[in-house]
């Protein structure tokens, strides 16, 4: 079952941890205040403008989320065996083909960075849970795999990437392709 381990500051709604089968909630907890450190405040949030994000205290395995521009956003540290098994995934077998390749940017296949909202109706998805480990909708059911492709209905269509660009190694900025 997934935690979500709200903030309760004035920021509480622009970033929540989802520890999701992370299966460790002390481990969502540590991480917490290293990213609230090094995310922007309110007003750079609520103008829209670009936002960078350190994914350095991002754990292998673990999955944060990100609100901008109104919207959530999941990014996801994804581990050697789930890069594995998106890469190995067949277009034939997906309802929304993509290769994982073309949803990663190159050289930094550990990172995932998808909007957090299902594709059928906008609910959020659970990480880590369903049948492909990727994602689970708790609305009507809809899944997707670690690359955030959808793998079972009702919804049709893959998570949407937002545009994003390394600045470096550890440091993403969300707004710019
Ligand atoms: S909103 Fe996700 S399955 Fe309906």
């Amino acid at each position: 079952m997934a935690v979500i381990a709200e903030k309760t500051s004035s920021r509480r709604d622009f970033l929540y941890l989802a520890t999701g089968a992370v299966g460790a909630a002390g481990v969502g907890a540590a991480v917490w205040p290293l990213l609230d450190q090094m995310n922007p405040d309110r007003s750079t949030i609520a103008s829209g403008v670009p936002i960078e994000v350190n994914l350095a205290p991002i754990a292998e395995g673990q999955i944060i989320s990100i609100f901008w521009r109104g919207k959530p956003i999941f990014i996801r540290h994804r581990t050697a065996q789930e890069i594995a098994a998106e890469e190995a995934t067949r277009l034939s077998d997906l309802m929304d083909p993509q290769a994982d390749a073309d949803r990663v940017k190159a050289g930094k296949a550990q990172w995932l960075v998808v909007y957090a909202s299902c594709t059928h109706l906008g609910c959020i998805p659970l990480g880590k849970q369903g049948d492909w480990g990727g994602w689970f909708c708790p609305c009507h059911g809809s899944q997707y795999d670690a690359s955030g492709r959808v793998r079972h209905g009702p919804a049709e269509l893959n998570l949407p990437i937002p545009p994003y660009a390394f600045v470096d190694d550890k440091t993403i900025r969300i707004g710019e392709a």
